[in-house]
């Protein structure tokens, strides 16, 4: 088998007392699209941080093409580079963008920094179309920019660095539903062609049906289930799983229900 590009092997983080990750082992191929679901609190986000290399694990190892990717990184050339491996767009872009600079001049910075010497203007033009954002945005402030524009520039701004992995933490929940499709054709269309692969952390399970091949089910710091999404989403084997599945509102739906069937769910292990 080819060698995966992302390799997370072992990774155990503990804050305080509090375990937040036990033994999370997974790989991602080249171009290909792993969705991570679970309750708010079973580590998604951290594994997400520990991959960027914001944060350390306590053990365990993060691989790029069999490079470790360690979070120290000296010099401005490897920590460019560093960038174009992973990419992420977290849930909530305010806290991540400048309020000072606007989104047309942030992908210009952004470009004149991973691709120096050449003009930048159709690049520009190109990503905010991709996402969707008009002239009017491109030219505003983050803070006079919806929740869900906001959202987009920083996927525009991911997108501009041409990363080999991009991790979307939560980064279409926002979104409306026509243009949480423009995204998510989007961000297909380019996996085909660029060979982009993805990390789909979300709450939405029709989100990683369409966006990811595979799927890892976290649950207390801990992967309770894996497979092809599809397969865990049709055939469920953990207990957790299944009222995952239960959860989600339809017709018919009771939500003291599944509050029950959640109590009755055996706790962390060991
Ligand atoms: N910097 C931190 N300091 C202390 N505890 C933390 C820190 N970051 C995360 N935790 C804890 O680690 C656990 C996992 O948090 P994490 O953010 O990874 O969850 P998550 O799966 O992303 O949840 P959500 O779906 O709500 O975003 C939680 O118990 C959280 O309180
Ligand atoms: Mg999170």
């Amino acid at each position: 088998m080819a060698e995966p590009l992302l390799e997370v092997a072992g990774l155990y983080k503990t804050y305080g007392s509090v375990p937040a990750l036990r033994d999370v082992s997974f790989t991602l191929a080249e171009g290909g699209s792993l969705g991570i679901v679970g309750e708010s609190g079973s580590g998604k986000t951290t594994t997400a941080r520990i991959v960027l290399g914001l944060e350390r694990a306590d053990t365990g190892r993060v691989t790029v093409r069999g490079r470790d990717r360690s979070p120290r990184r000296r010099g401005r050339a490897e920590r460019l580079r560093g960038a174009r491996e992973v990419q992420i767009v977290f849930q909530d872009p305010l806290l991540s963008l400048d309020p000072r600079i606007s989104p047309g001049a942030v992908l210009r910075e952004t470009l004149r920094l991973h691709f120096p010497g050449t003009d930048h203007t159709r690049r520009i033009a190109q990503l905010l179309d991709q996402v969707g954002l008009g002239e009017r945005e491109a030219t505003g402030l983050p803070r006079q920019l919806s929740g869900g524009q906001r959202q987009r520039v920083a996927i525009a701004r991911a997108l501009a660095v041409e990363p080999s992995i991009l991790i979307l933490d939560e980064a279409v929940a926002a979104l409306d539903v026509c243009v949480q499709a423009q995204i998510l054709n989007l961000l297909a269309d380019l996996r085909e062609q660029t060979g982009t692969a993805y990390l789909f952390i979300t709450h939405d399970l029709g989100v990683v049906s369409q966006a990811a091949d595979h799927l890892i089910v976290m649950r207390h710091g801990q992967i309770v289930e894996r497979g092809r999404t599809e397969q865990v989403l049709t055939e469920p084997r953990h207990p957790y799983t299944r009222l995952l599945l239960d959860s989600v509102p339809r017709p018919g739906w009771r939500p003291e229900s599944i509050a029950r069937a959640r109590r009755d769910l055996p706790g962390p292990a060991g």
